[in-house]
């Protein structure tokens, strides 16, 4: 009989009081033994409810991050601390306080990819699936400083029709899909339904009909009667779009370089079944955060999870650091 590592994690959850939560960018055999799988907004929620005492957070880092600032009281495990993003390495602590610092009376809305460090020096985070809604609730004499994906600021500051001050981040993975020939591959397949996410560059998200946060664009393939589906984000997506409409095709949207796989994360892709049975045994790595750094940083995030519930929130008048 063949090892079951799947079985082995189920075990160690019961034994360990433990809950696994999982990206939708995660391999599918990590995303079928999680307990929850979704976008990074419902993996910050998820994090704040659970009961159990430790959480495995299958993702990147500033996930995990931002459960820990959070829910500080839980163990926070990540299966391979290693896994970054592009756009928390673009966006350094000195680099984004100088940025801030020539702005003061700019509201900072900083993207949840981003360092616990940036966080505390904004003034809300919001995620592609609650971002309008945040930014909204902003007074419109109000500066906004976006960062630090200037594809997703841009897409949100034309859908908005408000200036913002764009951080220049991007995400490595999505800024690969190409324009040019993705117009090729929509002439091959007309009755295709094109989705992306908005991390993708303007010259993609031209062809796209559908711009949202994964758990939107997943939304779309349950939903949308085409049995066609060109899809511009991470390819571990797949796994979730195929569970709930096996009728469909979905096509991968083109990158430059045929025939690489550079539309897997990296980062994401870091994590295994044995990692996270690792970290389920060990109780590392683990999330660690100095207090004051993370009271600064939960600031920001309070006041998207108020601003999603529906309650009023109060903005700085100056950024005063
Ligand atoms: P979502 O919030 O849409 O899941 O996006 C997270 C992410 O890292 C996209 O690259
Ligand atoms: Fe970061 Fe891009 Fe990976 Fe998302 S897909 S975690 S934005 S590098």
């Amino acid at each position: 009989m063949s090892y079951d590592i799947a079985a082995d994690i189920q075990r160690l959850k019961k034994e360990k009081n433990a809950v696994v939560l999982a990206h939708y960018y995660e391999d599918g055999d990590i995303q079928d033994v999680a307990d929850y799988v979704g976008d990074s907004f419902y993996l910050a929620k998820m994090g704040q409810q659970v009961k159990e005492q430790v959480i495995v957070l299958a993702g990147v880092v500033f996930m995990a991050e931002s459960v820990k600032i959070l829910n500080p009281s839980k163990t926070v495990l990540v299966p391979d601390m290693e896994a970054s993003c592009s756009l928390v390495k673009g966006a350094p602590y000195e680099k984004y306080l100088a940025w801030r610092r020539q702005h003061p009376d700019g509201v900072a809305v900083t993207y949840i990819n981003s360092s616990t460090e940036v966080k505390s020096i904004s003034d809300v985070i919001i995620t592609s699936s609650n971002a309008q809604q945040i930014i909204e609730s902003i007074p419109k004499d109000r500066k906004v400083l976006f960062g630090p994906d200037q594809h997703l600021g841009r897409w949100l500051s034309k859908k908005l029709n408000r200036p913002f001050e764009l951080w220049q981040g991007a995400c490595e993975v999505h800024v690969l899909f190409n324009a040019k020939r993705l117009y090729e591959l929509i002439q091959e397949h007309p009755d295709a339904v094109v989705i992306a996410h908005p991390e993708c560059d303007d010259s993609v998200l031209q062809y796209a009909s559908v711009i949202g946060s994964t758990s939107r664009l997943l939304e779309e393939v349950e939903k949308n009667p085409a049995k066609k589906f060109i899809v511009a984000t991470e390819t571990g997506i797949f796994h979730q779009m195929q569970k709930k409409r096996p009728d469909v095709t979905l096509i991968q949207a083109p990158v430059m370089d045929a025939g690489c796989s550079c539309n897997d994360c990296p980062y994401m892709k870091m994590n295994s079944m044995q990692k996270i049975k690792h970290a389920l045994e060990t109780f590392k790595p683990e999330i660690t955060l100095n207090e004051e750094l993370r009271i600064k940083a939960q600031t920001s995030l309070d006041r998207m999870m108020s601003i999603t519930s529906g309650k009023p929130v109060e903005w700085p008048k100056a950024f005063t650091l």
